[in-house]
């Protein structure tokens, strides 16, 4: 009998271990040994055969045997449990992360700090203005008089008689010049505002402004500046053209034309079949705003030129709705 119990309880050991992870397992080798027809109730049943002078002692025998084999099966139910728990827990290091949003800089802010860039190389100097300005740094300066028609052009936001919010990025030339002695080689990046609102129009938008200021600059120098500036901006293969124009505050003024960077010249519906794109005004600073900032245009001259940020930049990334800017969709802004 003391065999008989030895043997069910090292039976039970190994039949329970590895089983720790298997409920339904366990629980059929729990009815095996501890069930009412189990192994243990049989070797019970043995007792009623066994001679008086012994029972005792078997019963107990028994007795003990059960209560190890519960103890067995409760422990193994709890490690099972601990298992399954740990493995909700656990960290899977297989998976794999997840990648934080990483913000990034607008289009615009990209294209002016590109433009921007190709001008420091050039030796030209960031400098700003203000966005708030003075009629007399945004029109009276720059040789444009009150009840010039070119102030009808620029759509103002007028804040009062004197105040405007710049209509572009040109009175920082004023100001540079007005604190400064030639030689000057700034470029000044910025926002710009106009009444205006439609497909290729925004009230608020962007402008890079440059001047070149000193002995003997001249509009061969322009021309060297403003094409290496294309080349470096939209490929060296891409073609340039000077085309005159009128500003009040330029003479001889132009205007630069690109070959149209979605036909590469040979006309669509982009550059409405001239195969060119307008993308800045330049001149030579007109020897009258000179005369605002006490240069004596005898002793110096330069050239001057602005651009719009946006426009490069839809023709920079083939982008043909000005709107998709400031819609701050991150389906769009997240391709640049
Ligand atoms: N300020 C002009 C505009 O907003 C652009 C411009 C033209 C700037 C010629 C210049 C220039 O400095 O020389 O349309």
């Amino acid at each position: 009998m003391k065999e008989a119990v030895q043997s069910l309880l090292e039976r039970a050991s190994r039949a329970l271990s590895g089983l720790e992870e298997d409920p339904k397992a366990l629980d059929q080798a729990r009815i095996r040994f501890l069930g009412r027809k189990g192994e243990l109730a049989q070797l019970f049943k043995e007792l009623g055969k066994v001679p008086d002078d012994v029972r005792r002692e078997v019963g107990r025998v028994l007795n003990e045997a059960k209560a190890q084999l519960e103890e067995l099966f409760s422990e193994a139910l709890e490690k099972g449990r601990e298992h399954a728990e740990g493995k909700r827990e656990a960290i899977d290091v297989t998976v794999p992360g997840r990648v934080p949003l990483l913000g990034r800089l607008h289009p615009i802010t990209q294209v002016a700090l590109e433009i921007t860039r190709i001008f420091n190389w050039l030796g030209f100097e960031t400098v700003e203005g203000p966005e708030i300005e003075l009629d007399y740094y945004n029109f009276e300066a720059l040789n444009i008089p009150k009840d010039h028609p070119a102030r009808e052009m620029q759509d103002t936001f007028y804040i009062s008689e004197d105040v405007v919010l710049r209509t572009h990025t040109s009175p920082i030339q004023v100001r540079v010049m007005e604190k400064r002695k030639p030689p000057i080689r700034i470029i000044a990046p910025g926002r710009t505002y106009r009444c205006d609102s439609d497909v290729t129009h925004t009230p608020m938008f962007h402008q890079v402004e440059g001047l070149m200021v000193g002995k003997n600059v001249s509009f061969g120098d322009l021309k060297g500046v403003l094409a290496t500036f294309v080349h470096e901006m939209f490929g060296p293969e891409v073609g340039l053209r000077f085309r005159p124009s009128f500003f009040p505050f330029t003479e001889p003024s132009a205007e630069v034309d690109i070959q149209c960077v979605i036909c590469r010249g040979q006309g669509c519906r982009v550059c409405k079949q001239t195969g060119w794109l307008e993308i800045l005004g330049s001149g030579m600073v007109d020897p009258e705003v000179y005369k605002y900032v006490d240069y004596d245009p005898e002793e110096v001259s330069g050239f001057a030129f602005g651009m719009g940020i946006e426009r490069i930049a839809m023709l920079k990334y083939g982008i043909d709705d000005l709107r998709l800017f400031y819609e701050n969709d991150l389906r769009f802004l997240g391709q640049f």
